[in-house]
């Protein structure tokens, strides 16, 4: 007799997993209809982009303070997020297109009991994500940008709140670092596989 109970469950998980799915899919198209582009004050700062928390996650290098001297350059994790029609354009083209917008948002590591800074968890010792911690964004626009290599560096705060607006940055701030290292114009693609499988070969990236 308890055989047949457990396929009920099992078909009645199904049914609550794919209405799960249903939903979500549902919700995607919603949030993905309209390319989410980017928006500036009358003076020209760059608003703090929207909705970038639902956009298409690619990656989270992490840099602690406690590795990095008790003072990182850029703490913790960075969670870097792409806004979704910029990366369906680049899934079918292999390049970015202009209007994209990357979005890192730093996130401290819980403050952990070991004198590393990680913590034990169920999962093992490590770093586990904690409080958020500002953001930096960058904004592909060939023309705004010439001088920055066609990208526009811009930081939110190292704190939070994030900021409302923010200046766009100089070159020897940001965007000299991108342009001496990161593998696919200017954006760190070898950190990122879901977006390095998809990048044109190196060199044709149209500059
Ligand atoms: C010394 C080198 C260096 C400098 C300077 C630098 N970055 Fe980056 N940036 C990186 C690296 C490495 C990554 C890859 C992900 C990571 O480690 O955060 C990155 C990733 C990013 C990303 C995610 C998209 C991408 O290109 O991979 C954004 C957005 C970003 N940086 C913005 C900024 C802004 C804004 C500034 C200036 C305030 C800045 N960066 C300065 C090294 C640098």
């Amino acid at each position: 007799m308890r055989i047949p109970l457990l396929i009920a469950s099992a078909v009645f998980s199904a049914f609550i997993m794919t209405s799960a799915f249903a939903q979500a899919s549902k919700d995607n198209t919603t949030l993905t209809t309209k390319r989410y582009l980017p928006e500036y004050t009358k003076s020209g700062d760059l608003i703090l982009p929207k909705g970038y928390a639902e956009w298409v996650f690619v990656g989270a290098p992490v840099t602690p303070n406690s590795l990095n001297g008790g003072k990182a350059p850029f703490p913790e994790f960075h969670n870097v997020y792409i806004e979704p029609l910029s990366y369906a354009i680049f899934k079918k083209t292999g390049k970015f297109p202009e209007g994209t917008i990357f979005f890192k948002e730093l996130q401290l590591v819980t403050k952990g009991q070991h004198p590393d800074g990680s913590s034990t968890e169920p999962s093992g010792r490590g770093f586990f994500p904690g409080k958020l911690n500002g953001a930096d964004v960058t904004v592909k626009d060939s023309k705004r940008y010439a001088d920055t290599g066609g990208w526009g560096y811009y930081n939110f705060n190292h704190h939070e709140p994030k900021a409302a607006t923010a200046k766009v940055l100089p070159k020897e701030q940001c965007a000299y670092c991108h342009i001496a290292s990161a593998k696919f114009d200017d954006v760190w693609t070898q950190f990122y596989p879901l977006l390095d499988k998809q990048a044109l070969p190196q060199g044709a990236a149209g500059k």
